[in-house]
């Protein structure tokens, strides 16, 4: 099994890549900026005899994402699981929206990950199922009071990852995870108020932790999720329900 992990070097994605690894799968950890974490937790992984390399991009670049495809197919041959997770969320009003950060946004969420998925279809598909998951967000169906740049992006993936879903059945399944508040770097310039605030918007009582975001990918991404394509899995404590 070999699984590539984007924005493995920080919060949801490595705790995928650590989940993915401790079920057997080889891993490319891929970072953009944090490259020392990422090896460290390919270390990890390898200290626990688990295989894993890093390979660095960024994925508002097209020169990077070919690059990026290129290593991996160049050292394997088959893939069987593709998780696009890297992405940011700068907040900003969209009366203030400059078109630049706009653009940037949809570049680094679903431009480059749509542009490594296809340049992995032959590698995905000779995995015989490929099994892809593209991370969400809970604000692609709620909204944003100050990200509707990242929200937008977001629901973007959500077409992205329907049709796939039906235009490359039966030898690829494509998932859609969507998390809720989850403690990560995202939420580090929270307030206690703001986060206290956030936790009791939640039904469960609490913000979300990367692992279990993790769990939830590693469950679409295995064979007993065999029967599932096209859909989304909602990780959000309660905050929306469909
Ligand atoms: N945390 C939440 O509450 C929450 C909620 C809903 C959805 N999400 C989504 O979950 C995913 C993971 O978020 P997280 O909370 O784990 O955030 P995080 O801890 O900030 O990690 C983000 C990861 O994405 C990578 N990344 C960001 N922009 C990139 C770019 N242009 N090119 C390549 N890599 C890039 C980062 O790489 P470097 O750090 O190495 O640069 C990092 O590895 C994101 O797509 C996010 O939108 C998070």
């Amino acid at each position: 099994m070999r699984a590539l992990v984007t924005g493995a070097s920080l919060g949801i994605g490595r705790a995928t890549a650590l989940r993915l690894a401790q079920d057997g799968a080889e891993v490319v950890v891929h970072y953009r900026h944090h490259r020392r974490e990422a090896e460290a937790l390919c270390e990890e992984i390898r200290g626990k005899g688990g295989s894993a390399f890093a390979l660095g991009a960024d994925l508002s670049d097209r020169g990077d994402v070919e690059r990026l495809a290129a290593a991996v197919s160049d050292r394997w041959p088959t893939l069987d699981s593709l998780v696009l997770n890297a992405g940011s969320y700068p907040r900003a009003r969209f009366r203030d929206l400059d078109p630049e950060t706009f653009e940037q946004c949809f570049r680094e969420n679903v431009f480059g990950s749509a542009e490594l998925t296809r340049r992995l279809l032959p590698q995905l598909e000779g995995a015989r199922p490929g099994r892809v998951v593209f991370v969400s967000s809970v604000l692609a169906f709620d909204g944003s009071r100050h990200g509707a740049h990242y929200a937008a992006a977001k629901a973007a993936l959500g077409g992205l990852a329907r049709s796939l879903a039906r235009e490359l059945a039966p030898g690829v399944r494509v998932n859609l995870v969507a998390p809720g508040a989850i403690d990560t770097a995202i939420l580090a310039d929270d307030t206690p108020e703001v986060r206290a605030g956030r936790e009791r918007a939640i039904p469960l009582g609490r913000i979300g932790r990367p692992e279990e975001v993790a769990d939830a990918i590693a469950f679409a991404l295995s064979d007993r999720a065999s029967y599932l394509t096209g859909a989304t899995l909602h990780v959000n404590g309660g905050l929306r329900f469909d």
